[in-house]
This record gives structure tokens, C-alpha cells and sequence, in this order.
């Protein structure tokens, strides 16, 4: 059944955190949602050879608190059986969204004809999603970005395709693939987007506050606001955006959460680095952050970097800064 929301959420526009490698993890989803604000939550890319090769219970990547019903699980492939299996897969664990990553510019993945990749290769990306749709029977969506520059006359097709083939959603980063994150994402590509794919599209890219994010809805008529770096750097953003009176979040607290969330949900040997990712991230915004970050980089345990996130929020407690940092480019 064509959903007429993102996800098929009822809410007009949905706003949604963005998958991301290392950081879209229970732990950090969970502090979301105490934030609130947030509607709809990605995993992080799930690998779907490692999915179909590696014993479910055992995998870091499908940790989920019970409370997260819905959570949208990204998958990453080139290969269309795969890509079937891992979705079918998903959905024998209950899993009732499932989105295909065709966005993703990391090398790595591209020299495997993975995420963006597919953008280049039309017939393979019609054969995932095929297999995908076929396997799967839950809410199918799918995240790109405006492909390659060179194969710019086949965008308009290739969003035609994810329509045609049963995508219900549409998640687009407006930015080229050689563009990484260089330059400002391209909004004015949303609308258009939409008009190709036939289906709900939600925006994405450089929401970094309150105010982008309503300026996105209003310049591209977007169905839905999917943010990521912001999120990271300003974990309390989803609650600013619908709830302009909230107070500013603490970011002493958010890691004293933090901490606490990552034993709760992640084992042991993942804490310390998930700890060293969102830092790097929540540490732009903050006066001084690159010394809280240096200071949580260098540490050897958990215990060690707590330590010295303690120290440096007690020598230096307006670190807080309410202005919106540039993110840094990865
Ligand atoms: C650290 C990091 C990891 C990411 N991992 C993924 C991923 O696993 N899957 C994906 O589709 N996009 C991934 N992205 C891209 C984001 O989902 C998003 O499209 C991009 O960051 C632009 O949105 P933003 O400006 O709100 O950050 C990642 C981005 C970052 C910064």
C-alpha cells in the first residue's frame, strides 16, 4: 500500500535522525529520544553480507533498546541476492522498515559497487531493489544522493525507477558524489526529487539549527527533515525545532548520559571508541572543544576519558556555545 508520509509516520513531516556509521548506535539513538523531538530513528549502514553471514544475537550493529519499535534498518550491498536475503532476514527479526542505502560516498564502498555506486549503475540498482521488494513486505525506502555529476541526465530516471519498483520513501542528501560534504547540500534539488519519485522524499543536509530546518521545509516543500552531523554536534536540535522555548542542553550532561548509555547498551570493547566519535562531533560547537576533544582522543580507558571530560567541564563550565559550528569534513 503507497504510503503517503515518510515511513508512513503519521506526522506531516517526520523529522528523522540519519544513519551514521559508528554513531547512529542504541546508545546515541536512546539519548535522542530522551531529548525528544525526534520521530524516526536509522540504524547505522548494516552490512548485508555481513548480516546474512553473522549470527544475529552476536551482532553489535542490531543492538536495539525494546522501546525502539520502528527503528528503519539501513542496509548497504551491491549485490541484489544479498541485498534480499539480509532484508528478509530483517523482517523474520521483526524489523517493519527497511532502507537501501544508494548514497553512501565512502571509496571503499564504491569500489565494491556499493551505496553511491549504484547511482552509476541503474540496472543493478532496479535488481536490489527488486530482490529487496520481493523478499521484504514492510515499509521499503530507500536514501541517495544526486549521484554522479557525469550521469546527471539519469537522475530523473533513477528516481522514477524507486517509485516503480515499490520505494515508498525517498531520502535525498542533495549533493554530487565527488562532492563528499564540500560546498552547501543543493535544497533546490528536493522538489524536484519528489516530482520524479512519485513518493514522499524527505530532505537532508546541512541542518545544522532551529532555523534551518524550518527553512528547509518552507524552500523545498520536503516531507520529511533527516539530520545527522547536526544531531551529533547538537544532540538537544530535534527538541529546539519543535519546541523553540526548550532549554539549551547541557553538555556535560549529554556525556555523563552518554557514558552511561554506552555500558548500558554497547559492550565493552566498543564504548571507549563510540565515546571518541560523538565527542569529536558534540566538541565543535563548545568553546574550547578541541581541548576537550584532544583530552578524550588520548584516553586509554573509559574510566580515563571520563575523567577528563569531568575535569575539563569543571575548569571551564560555559562550554556551552549556542551558535552553530561548521562541521568538519570527513
Ligand atoms: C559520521 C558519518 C557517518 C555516516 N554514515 C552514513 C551511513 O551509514 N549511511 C548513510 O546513508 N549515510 C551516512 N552518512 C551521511 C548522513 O546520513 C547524511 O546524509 C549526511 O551527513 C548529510 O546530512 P547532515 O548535513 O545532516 O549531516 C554519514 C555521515 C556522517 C557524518
Amino acid at each position: 500500500m503507497p504510503a503517503t508520509t515518510p515511513f508512513g509516520h503519521p506526522d506531516d513531516c517526520p523529522l528523522v535522525l540519519a544513519p551514521m556509521a559508528e554513531l547512529s548506535h542504541a546508545a546515541f539513538r536512546m539519548m535522542l529520544r530522551r531529548f525528544g523531538g525526534c520521530d524516526v530513528f536509522f540504524t547505522e549502514m548494516l552490512s548485508a553480507g555481513r548480516l546474512v553471514r553473522e549470527p544475529a544475537h552476536r551482532s553489535v550493529f542490531l543492538i536495539q533498546d525494546p522501546a525502539e519499535a520502528g527503528l528503519v534498518h539501513q542496509i548497504v550491498g551491491g549485490d541484489p541476492e544479498l541485498m534480499g536475503r539480509a532484508a528478509a532476514l530483517l523482517e523474520s527479526r521483526g524489523v517493519a522498515r527497511v532502507d537501501l542505502n544508494m548514497g553512501c560516498a565512502a571509496p571503499r564502498l564504491i569500489a565494491k559497487g556499493q551505496g553511491v555506486a549504484l547511482m552509476r549503475d541503474p540496472d543493478r540498482a532496479r535488481a536490489v531493489v527488486t530482490a529487496v521488494r520481493r523478499s521484504f513486505g514492510g515499509h521499503l525506502s530507500a536514501k541517495i544522493r544526486l549521484g554522479w555529476a557525469e550521469h546527471a541526465a539519469g537522475l530523473p530516471d533513477f528516481c522514477r525507477m524507486l517509485g516503480a519498483e515499490g520505494v515508498q520513501t525517498v531520502t535525498v542528501h542533495p549533493r554530487w558524489q565527488h562532492e563528499k560534504f564540500k560546498g552547501r547540500a543543493r535544497w533546490d534539488y528536493i522538489a524536484r526529487v519528489s516530482q520524479w519519485a512519485g513518493v514522499p522524499v524527505v530532505g537532508n543536509g546541512d541542518v545544522l539549527t532551529a532555523g534551518d530546518a524550518h527553512r528547509l521545509r518552507a524552500e523545498t516543500g520536503c516531507d520529511g527533515i533527516m539530520i545527522g552531523r547536526g544531531a551529533a554536534m547538537r544532540p538537544g536540535l530535534f527538541r529546539e525545532i519543535v519546541d523553540p522555548a526548550a532549554p539549551p542542553a547541557d553538555p556535560a550532561a549529554i556525556l555523563a548520559e552518554f557514558i552511561a548509555l554506552l555500558e548500558r547498551y554497547l559492550p565493552a570493547e566498543r564504548r571507549l571508541s563510540r565515546l571518541k566519535i560523538f565527542t569529536h562531533w558534540l566538541a565543535q560547537p563548545l568553546a574550547f572543544g578541541h581541548s576537550l576533544r584532544t583530552r578524550v582522543q588520548s584516553a586509554d580507558s573509559l574510566a580515563e576519558a571520563r575523567d577528563r571530560i569531568t575535569a575539563f567541564f569543571a575548569a571551564c563550565p560555559t562550554g556551552a556555545s549556542g551558535g552553530a559550528a561548521t562541521p568538519d569534513r570527513i
